[in-house]
């Protein structure tokens, strides 16, 4: 029996590098070895996007940012969060079970209401329906980027909580977060996302790539610009660095574009796959679409066993 493997990304934007190396990799490289489920969790971004062109185009670009990275629809299921309705309504069964100050610990309320921001109840209840998510598929393990850490904890409590109620029901999931990739800096030296603006899209034209990387924040005065380096090791081994770091000491703008030029030569084979997938829309359709009904068919199988369980 294969384990089990689930990860999540939230349609808010364009997939940028720190996704990639955090989080979508993982999942893709994990297709032979695990049973593995790619969600495009939807519902969490309604948290923030709330257009619905814009929700719409955010997922399709998802999907075919995953499409490009390698997903093999024959071995992992891609699916989208809420052709699942389940999650919400086991959400709902979790949001009874646990308590407000257990919940306002979560990280992403915390930050806002002490930036002086309402959050709303959804946001709230983020991590529950990120529990739900996970606990659904009897996942054991969860690839994600470190600021991620709390959530997997949260879902274990959870799973925890239910079956000291109900009876042995869910996994325990635990998450996996590689060292050296759990926070990946962006262009200003702070973790890159996209609500700092501070990325590198995965898949932007040449254009936002040579201006996110000239854009990177140097600070003057050492050989080395450590925020370049921080992400040239990304696509070079430190072994291979040594030499261009050493030719162009102190030439910031040299090691920018040799740093430019690394980037475009990964991403450049992704792009066709990626046209590829766009040429194709009814093919995109067909992919999401057969990934929906083998979640729903595990989630929907789960949910009536939670059902019986609660006595519902
Ligand atoms: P963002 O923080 O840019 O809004 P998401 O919340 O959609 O990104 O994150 C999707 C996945 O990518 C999560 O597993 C998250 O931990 C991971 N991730 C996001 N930013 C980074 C980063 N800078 N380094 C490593 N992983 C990241
Ligand atoms: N909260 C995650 C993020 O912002 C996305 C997510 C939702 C997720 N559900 C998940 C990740 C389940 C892993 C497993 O990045």
């Amino acid at each position: 029996m294969k384990k089990i493997l689930l990860s999540g990304i939230q349609p808010t934007g364009a997939p940028h590098i720190g996704n990639y190396f955090g989080m979508m990799k993982q999942v893709v490289a994990a297709q032979d070895e695990y049973e593995v489920y790619g969600m495009i969790v939807n519902y969490h971004a309604l948290t923030t996007v709330q257009n619905k062109k814009e929700l719409e185009e955010n997922t399709r670009n998802v999907a075919l940012d995953f499409l490009a990275i390698g997903v093999d629809p024959e071995k992992m299921v891609l699916f989208k969060q809420s052709d699942v309705p389940e999650h919400t309504e086991l959400t709902w069964i979790f949001n009874c079970l646990v308590t407000m100050p257990w919940l306002s610990r979560a990280h992403a309320f915390k930050d806002k209401s002490e930036n002086g921001i309402e959050a709303s109840v959804g946001l709230f209840d983020y991590p529950v329906l990120m529990a739900a998510d996970i606990l659904l598929y009897d996942t054991q393990v969860v690839p994600v980027g470190e600021d991620q850490r709390q959530h997997v904890e949260m879902a274990r409590e959870i799973a925890r909580k239910f079956n000291t109620n109900y009876g042995e029901t869910f996994v325990e999931p635990k998450e996996v977060i590689k060292e050296d990739v759990g926070t990946v800096p962006g262009t200003d030296g702070r973790k890159m996302s996209k609500s700092y603006k501070n990325t590198i899209p995965l898949f932007g034209t040449d254009e936002e790539i040579t201006k996110a990387v000239m854009g990177i924040v140097t600070d003057s005065g050492s050989d080395v610009p450590m925020n370049v380096y921080a992400i040239h090791k990304l696509f070079k081994s430190e072994a291979e660095l040594v030499p261009i770091y050493d030719e162009h000491k102190g030439k910031y703008k040299a090691l920018k574009d040799a740093l430019l030029a690394d980037i475009l030569a990964f991403v450049t084979p992704l792009r066709e796959r990626r046209a590829y997938y766009e040429s194709k829309p009814e093919l995109v359709a067909e992919i999401l679409t057969k990934g929906a009904a083998q979640a729903k068919g595990k989630a929907e199988a789960k949910m009536k066993v939670v059902r019986e369980r609660v006595g519902l």
